[in-house]
């Protein structure tokens, strides 16, 4: 398994940020998925006026990978522009838990000063599973 650059990761989820389109909610928040081949997969957040079309940057992030072929991830890194680590949504949880569920997950806030590092057990006890 190889290591994984702690930083580097969250900074590569606080620039997916700069992507984000969020014309409604003005709330940009940033991915990046790591592969155990140390391949970098970032995503951000895709508002539509039709509100609830909407994606989250995770899961953008994790279905980018997936669609390429890239399903081995180790790491996830999530920020947005708040004071406190993100909090992923209850989708992205689920999501996260079915793609991703080897993966350390990292929470940052808007500067990357704070970090909070957890299993995706830790993310969501007792997930759907079929
Ligand atoms: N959002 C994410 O991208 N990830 C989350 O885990 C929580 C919410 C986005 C969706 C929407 O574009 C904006 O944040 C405000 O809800």
């Amino acid at each position: 398994m190889p290591e994984i650059d702690e930083k580097k990761l969250i900074k590569k989820a606080l620039s997916a940020m700069e992507n984000a389109y969020v014309p409604y909610s003005g709330f940009p928040v940033g991915a990046c998925a790591v592969t155990t081949d140390g391949e970098e997969i970032t995503g951000s957040n895709i508002e539509n006026a039709s509100y609830g079309l909407t994606v989250c940057a995770e899961r953008v992030s994790l279905f980018k990978a997936y669609s390429e072929g890239k399903r081995d991830i180790i790491a996830l890194a999530v920020a947005a522009n708040v004071n406190e680590p993100v909090s992923p949504c209850g989708a992205c949880r689920q999501v996260i838990s079915e793609l991703a569920p080897e993966a350390t997950v990292y929470l940052t806030n808007k500067d990357g000063s704070k970090v909070k590092k957890m299993t995706v057990e830790e993310l969501l006890p007792y997930g759907f599973k079929l």
